[in-house]
This record gives C-alpha cells, structure tokens and sequence, in this order.
C-alpha cells in the first residue's frame, strides 16, 4: 500500500513537470513570436529607409515644382515661391540623416548609388549647398523682385542636380 502511493506520487510529479514544462514552452516560443514581430528584419529596414528617403525628396520635389513652373513662365508668385524654397530649407538637413543608414547589397526599389556610404562628408556639404542656395533664393523672393529671384533658381534647382549628377542612378 505504502509503496503504491509512493508510486502515485511519483507519477503525479512527473505529470506536473512534463505539464510545468509545456507552459515553458508555450511562453517561450509565444514570446519568440512576438519578438520576431516586433525586430523587423535587417531587408525590413533597408526597405523601410529607402522609402523615408523616397518620400524626403519626394517633398523636396512637390515644393520645388511650382517655382521651376514660375522659372518656365508660368505667372509669378513671391509668397509661394519665398514660403517653398523656406520648407526645401527646413527639411533639407535632414538629407544626411535619410541617406545615414546603409542600404548597399538589399534588394530594395532605388536609384541611390552605393557610393553614397563611402561619401557621408560629400553628402553633408551637397545637403548644405541646397540649404545655403534655398535660403538665398526665399531671400530674394522676399524682395519681391521677379527678375532676382528667378535669376537665383539656378543655384537652387542646381544644387539638386548637382547631387544627383553623383550619387542617383537617373540623373537627369
Ligand atoms: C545630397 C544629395 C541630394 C540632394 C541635395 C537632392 N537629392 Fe534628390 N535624390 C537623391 C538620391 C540619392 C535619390 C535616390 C533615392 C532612392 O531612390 O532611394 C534622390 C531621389 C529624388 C527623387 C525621386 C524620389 C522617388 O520618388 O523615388 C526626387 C523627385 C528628387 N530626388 C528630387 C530632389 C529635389 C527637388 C531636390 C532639391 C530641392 C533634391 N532631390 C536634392 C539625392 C539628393
């Protein structure tokens, strides 16, 4: 009698541990899931950061297209093209900071030439020229001078072409 409790007892525990240890496992691959859904992947976040910059210059182009309209004749307007070229400036320091994550070898939808990670200090000084030449023409829309602020355009569409001359694939 004694001895088959022993026994029952034995066997309850060993049920309670197989029991105790499929809880484990169950947390542990439930946490894993989650985990693995919340670390994107390393292709994730190249994808991801060729978008961000995508939509950057996606908003630089939106600002810059009704002044290249005023440049090509079309009626000029002071406020908008000072108010534009003033958000091209706002935005543009953050051209280093899109183009910083490394995006070489993933197979990713871009016109971004690899060398861009092995020219970061090139990037920071062509990103200054647009702010420096985008300041310089709001300046001179703000005179109101039609004949100033378009002779400025150059420089400041310029220094757009002027980086992807180097560093896009289309460079048109
Ligand atoms: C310092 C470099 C640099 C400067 C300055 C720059 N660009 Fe770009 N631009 C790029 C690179 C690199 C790409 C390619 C991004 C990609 O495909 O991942 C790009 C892509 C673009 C695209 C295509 C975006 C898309 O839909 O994929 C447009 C439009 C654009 N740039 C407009 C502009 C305009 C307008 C300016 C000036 C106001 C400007 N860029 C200034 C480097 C620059």
């Amino acid at each position: 009698m004694l001895f088959k409790t022993k026994e029952l007892e034995k066997t309850i525990k060993k049920h309670v541990l197989a029991m105790l240890s499929v809880v484990v496992m169950l947390v542990s691959g439930a946490m894993f899931t989650v985990s693995a859904q919340d670390a994107p992947t390393p292709a994730e976040q190249a994808a991801a950061a060729a978008e961000t910059r995508q939509s950057l210059f996606r908003l630089f182009i939106f600002n810059l297209r009704p002044i290249a309209a005023m440049a090509q004749g079309a009626p000029f307007n002071a406020q908008i093209a000072e108010r534009n070229a003033r958000r091209i400036a706002a935005m543009a320091p953050m051209i280093t900071e899109v183009l910083a994550p490394d995006t070489r070898g993933f197979d990713l939808e871009t016109e971004a030439l690899d060398l861009i990670w092995d020219h970061q200090d090139d990037i920071a000084v062509k990103a200054q020229a647009l702010i420096d030449n985008a300041n310089a023409f709001a300046d001179a829309a703000a005179t109101g001078d039609m004949a100033a602020t378009l002779g400025a355009f150059r420089a400041f569409g310029g220094s757009c072409g002027n980086c992807h001359d180097t560093y896009r694939e289309d460079n048109d």
